[in-house]
């Protein structure tokens, strides 16, 4: 296996990740603004397949429509140059006051109309430009005062938002699908749909709940104290990991968006070894795009940029040569097999069993010997963790 990216990774950035210029609620920008187009070319050097954008880190939020057109003609040039696709386009609803409320959910229902023609504008643009995805992250939907919102009003209008733009897609004949991307807080203070759960549940209410699903990232699961490995497992039961964003995160803080692997680097392994090796057979569970959303740290230059840009893909390629060695240690599979995790996938009940006929079997409870829990037959889970543990290491 190499640690080389290709094309074939499907490793993909947003523009706003690499071009961020490093300014923060305490501090001003450490790094002048990053060229589209140079953007494309080192991203492509460095190996990766696809470039994500929200349409105001292309354009600005007041570009005349000359202006916007010039820098998606830049934008196609240099894709057109390099093979780089744009997989996932997104629309930034946060940034300019107007959305300081929210967009799809904000209490002034001129901002909500707003906010609809906003993403409906871009939403051609990404049809336009093949994407095949269309991140929803509602970062401003929500709020800091119980009072000021009423819950069930703003998810209902979010619903009929997401309802709408789903007609729009469909009426369009796009081959767009969409997923959101749930963050349980920053920069409000509470986020609506704030997890991968309550995301998957509110899916479930829409109008073309096929043509919706999630894009979670690591950091906000793991913001709220969530097992992101858990959620991405979840996500994919039920058919809905659309997207990811991959990135590192360490601990219940602010969204730090570290590279991927430098946070809780054992979740990262779980997780790559859940989308490489998790499917029925041993083999890949998610085919789509290994999406980065992170910040290159504030306190680097262009060239930590671009280390950073590297070490995410590098990392995630480690991880999936860890895993596979993982899998393929005879002693891994001793310990699996000792532990009984394939057991979980056998059903409880045989084959046409009713429930008469398991309470009719004294072997299922009058004669089931609990007491030989007692003491004895440990899962034999901790060894198993620690092989997990040595192969991540680079012990075995
Ligand atoms: C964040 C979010 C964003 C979204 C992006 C896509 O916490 O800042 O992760 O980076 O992913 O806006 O819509
Ligand atoms: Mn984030
Ligand atoms: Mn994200």
């Amino acid at each position: 296996m190499t640690l080389e990216p290709t094309r074939d990774d499907k490793f993909s950035f947003g523009l706003w990740t690499v071009g961020w210029e490093a300014a923060d609620p305490f501090g001003s920008a450490t790094r002048p603004p990053l060229d589209t187009v140079e953007a494309v070319n080192k991203l492509s050097d460095l190996g990766a397949y696809g470039l994500t954008f929200h349409d105001n880190d292309l354009f600005p939020f007041d570009a005349t429509p000359a202006q916007r057109q010039h820098e998606i003609d830049r934008l196609k040039g240099a894709l057109d140059a390099t093979g780089l696709i744009v997989p996932m386009v997104t629309t930034n609803l946060f940034t300019h006051p107007v959305f300081k409320d929210g967009g799809f959910t904000s209490n002034d229902r001129g901002v909500r109309r707003f906010a609809l023609r906003k993403v409906i504008e871009n939403i051609d643009l990404a049809a336009e430009l093949g994407a095949e995805t269309f991140v929803m992250w509602g970062g401003r939907e929500g709020s800091e005062y119980d009072a000021a919102k009423d819950i069930r009003g703003a998810l209902a209008r979010y619903r009929e938002a997401v309802n709408l733009l789903g007609d729009y897609v469909t009426d369009k004949g796009y081959n767009i699908r969409f997923a959101i991307e749930p963050k349980p807080n920053e920069p409000r203070g509470d986020i609506l749909l704030p997890t991968v759960g309550h995301a998957l549940a509110f899916i479930e209410t829409l109008d073309r709940p096929e043509l919706v699903g999630v894009n979670p990232e690591t950091g906000h699961e793991q913001m709220a104290g969530l097992n992101f490995t858990h959620g991405i497992a979840q996500a994919l039961d039920q058919g809905k990991l659309f997207h990811i964003d991959l990135n590192g995160q360490r601990g219940i803080k602010f969204d730090q968006d570290l590279v991927f692997g430098h946070g809780d680097l054992q979740n990262a392994f779980s997780l790559v070894d859940l989308l490489e090796n998790g499917g029925p057979n041993g083999g890949q569970t998610y085919t789509g795009p290994r999406h980065f959303d992170y910040k290159p740290s504030r306190t680097e230059d262009i060239n930590g940029v671009w280390d950073s840009a590297a070490a995410n893909m590098r990392t995630y390629l480690l991880l999936k040569e860890r895993a596979a060695a993982f899998r393929a240690d005879p002693e891994v599979q001793a310990a699996l097999l000792a532990s009984r995790v394939q057991e979980i996938n056998e059903p409880t009940l045989d084959p046409g069993e009713s429930y008469e006929a398991l309470r009719a079997d004294k072997s299922s409870y009058e004669d089931f010997d609990t007491e030989a829990y007692f003491g004895g037959k440990g899962f034999g889970f901790v060894k198993l963790q620690q092989l997990f543990i040595e192969h991540l290491l680079g012990a075995r």
